[in-house]
Formats: structure tokens, C-alpha cells, sequence
């Protein structure tokens, strides 16, 4: 079976940007790949590489599972389930350590990003976060790995693991190729349209959440930041703010930038933020409703547990066979 692997950290409210940037995508792909089977999970261990309040970080787990089928992933080819409930990830993550140098770590964006913002407590496992994600992959054997723009220096280390350990016992690990969105891949922050919208900015207005509703989402798009120029085309690095709406518009009508600018040319940009908040609410809506419906649902924690089952069952062989490659244990018949 070919495996399409991704993950999301519970962590906050899923936004815009990592729907659009992941969750829309794997929904798209599970029809265009539909001979691949898709393992997606709730990145739970990578979560507590910063310190989570316990009640809250639960919630999110759920809220997070609730969350991925609400936007239309479909059962036929899909395990969903909880990282840590399948116990190769952690253990595949120390060995994966063994192959990864310490320099590569420290080369790594986001966990520079990070350790500047958390300067005090700056964890181990921030450090060795990319061996974690590269054994969520690897354990798999996953062809494909769809994810957002700023996951690909971690993607081309898992690569590069890969390759290493290949080099040394034969061909082991298959290497992943990332699938990035043509469109939506790096969503900005509507307040600051340089920074990436995250789950973790303090400021509420630089994002709109998959729960917020129609009246917040309309609001946060009419103050989203644009520019003076009012002539409405695509320029991200001289109309940050304006692209970044446009792109959204995009990703969400399935129609290219070209003829967003093309639609919109002669309306203002008030106009054009009004547009845009009736796309965003009538694709929120429905998937909104379906979430408060899966919420209260047994069927989630029957899918995280047959997920949890199939996932343990792939990942504990692929672990088993790594563990006699390194000459770890006792050798069994
Ligand atoms: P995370 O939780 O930060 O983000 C989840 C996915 O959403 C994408 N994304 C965005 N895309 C576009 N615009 C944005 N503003 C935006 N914000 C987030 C991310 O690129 C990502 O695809 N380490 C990963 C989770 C992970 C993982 C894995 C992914 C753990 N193990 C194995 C793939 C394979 C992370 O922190 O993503």
C-alpha cells in the first residue's frame, strides 16, 4: 500500500491558513491519489516541545480530529489518528537522532524562530523536533507528504535522513516528496502581511479561525491591512496585504490569481473585501456545522481508534525491522 503522510499540532484554533495550506489540500488530493492510502495525525507530541496547559491541549486534540473530517476527508483511504497513541513515532524519533547532525538542526528556520521568541525555556525536543517529524514520515514509508510552505527545509532533512540511512543498510526508507499547493501555501497574517498567519500570534485580527463566525469573519476581513494605492492587482512584495487577500479569494474559488485580478480590476477594495467575505463564510458555513455535529459524535473516537490500530500495526514492523538493522535486541527467528 503507498502511504500519503501529514500531520497538525493541536495547538490553538485551526485558521485559514492551515486549511488552506494542508487540510483543503489533503481533501483535493485524496481524490486525485486515490489507489495511495492517506496517514494524517494530530501532532500531539510535537505540541508539547512548548509547555501546554494538560485540560487544554486535550481539548484541542479533539476539537483538531473533529476539525479534519469536518472539511470533507472521506473514510475509503484514510487512517486519522493521535501521534501518540501510536508508540513507534517517539521511538523512531531517538533513532532517527542517531542519523541527524547537530549542525542540520541548528540550520533550522523555525526552530531558530522559536528559541528567539521562547529565549529562556528553549527545550531539547524543540531541537530535535525535525527527527520527530522525519520518523512520523519515514515509519510510513510515504510517498508523498503534503504540507505548507514553511515545512519544507523539515521535509528536505527528512530527505536527507533517509538517504543517509539508505546509503548505509540499502534501500530501507523510501525518500517522501513534498506536495506544496500551487496556491495558498504560505497564508499571511492579515494585521502584519509579511509574517505567516499562526495559530500562535497574540493578535486575534491577523487570522480568521474555521469556528469564527460569519460576523467576525467579516470583520476581520474588512480590517485586514491592504495599502493606498488602490489599484487592484497582484504584487506580493509591493501589495503584501492586497496579494494576500487575493490569494485567499484564489484558493478558495478554485480559480487563478490572473482571474481574481482580472474579475476585481475595476472595484474598490472595500468591494472586493465584501466579496471576499461571502466566499470565506459560504466555504466556512458548512464545514463549521459538520464539526459541531462531529464533536458530540461517537464515530470520532471510533475513527481515531481504528486509525491508532492500523497506524500501530505498519509503524511497530517498520520499527521492528529498523531495530534489527541496527543490531538492537536479541535476534529473533
Ligand atoms: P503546523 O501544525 O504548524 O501546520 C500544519 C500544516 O499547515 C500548514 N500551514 C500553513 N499553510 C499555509 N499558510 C499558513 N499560514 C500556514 N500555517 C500552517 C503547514 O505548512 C503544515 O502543513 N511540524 C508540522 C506538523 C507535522 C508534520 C509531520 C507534517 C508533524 N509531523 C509529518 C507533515 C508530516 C507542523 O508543525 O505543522
Amino acid at each position: 500500500m503507498k502511504h500519503i503522510v501529514s500531520g497538525i499540532q493541536p495547538t490553538g484554533s485551526i485558521n485559514i491558513g492551515t486549511y488552506l495550506g494542508s487540510i483543503r489540500n489533503f481533501v483535493r488530493l485524496q481524490r486525485e491519489y486515490d489507489e495511495h492510502h492517506f496517514m494524517l495525525f494530530i501532532a500531539d507530541l510535537h505540541a508539547i516541545t512548548i509547555p501546554r496547559d494538560r485540560l487544554e491541549l486535550r481539548k484541542t486534540i479533539k476539537e483538531l480530529a473533529a476539525m479534519y473530517l469536518a472539511c470533507g476527508l472521506r473514510q475509503e483511504n484514510l487512517s486519522l489518528f493521535i501521534q501518540s497513541e501510536v508508540p513507534a513515532h517517539s521511538h523512531m524519533s531517538y533513532l532517527l537522532q542517531c542519523f541527524t547532525y547537530m549542525g542540520e538542526l541548528e540550520r533550522m528556520t523555525q526552530f531558530k524562530d522559536k528559541a528567539q521568541k521562547h529565549e529562556k525555556g528553549v527545550t531539547a525536543s524543540l531541537f530535535t523536533y525535525p527527527a520527530l517529524m522525519a520518523g512520523d514520515i519515514l515509519l510510513y514509508d510515504a510517498e508523498y507528504v503534503p504540507v505548507g510552505e514553511d515545512q519544507k527545509q523539515h521535509l528536505e532533512l527528512t530527505r536527507d535522513i533517509a538517504i543517509r540511512v539508505n546509503n548505509r543498510f540499502g534501500e530501507f526508507f523510501t525518500v517522501p516528496k513534498p506536495l506544496i499547493p500551487k496556491v495558498g501555501a504560505r497564508i499571511m497574517s492579515l494585521t502584519e502581511p509579511t509574517a505567516k498567519m499562526s495559530k500562535s500570534d497574540a493578535n486575534v485580527k491577523s487570522r480568521i479561525n474555521m469556528l469564527d463566525t460569519d460576523d467576525i469573519i467579516r470583520k476581520r476581513i474588512r480590517s485586514a491591512v491592504t495599502d493606498s494605492e488602490a489599484s487592484f492587482y497582484y504584487d506580493k512584495t509591493n501589495k503584501p496585504g492586497l496579494s494576500n487577500l487575493i490569494t485567499i479569494y484564489s484558493a478558495l474559488a478554485d480559480i487563478s490569481i490572473e482571474a481574481v485580478e482580472q474579475k476585481y480590476k475595476d472595484v474598490s477594495y472595500k468591494d472586493f473585501k465584501e466579496a471576499l467575505a461571502d466566499l470565506v463564510i459560504e466555504n466556512l458555513r458548512p464545514i463549521r456545522q459538520r464539526y459541531h455535529e462531529l464533536i458530540q459524535s461517537k464515530e470520532l473516537d471510533a475513527i481515531l481508534d481504528e486509525g491508532a490500530a492500523y497506524a500501530s500495526k505498519i509503524s511497530n514492523k517498520k520499527a521492528a525491522k529498523f531495530n534489527h538493522k541496527l543490531g538492537l535486541g536479541r535476534k529473533r527467528k
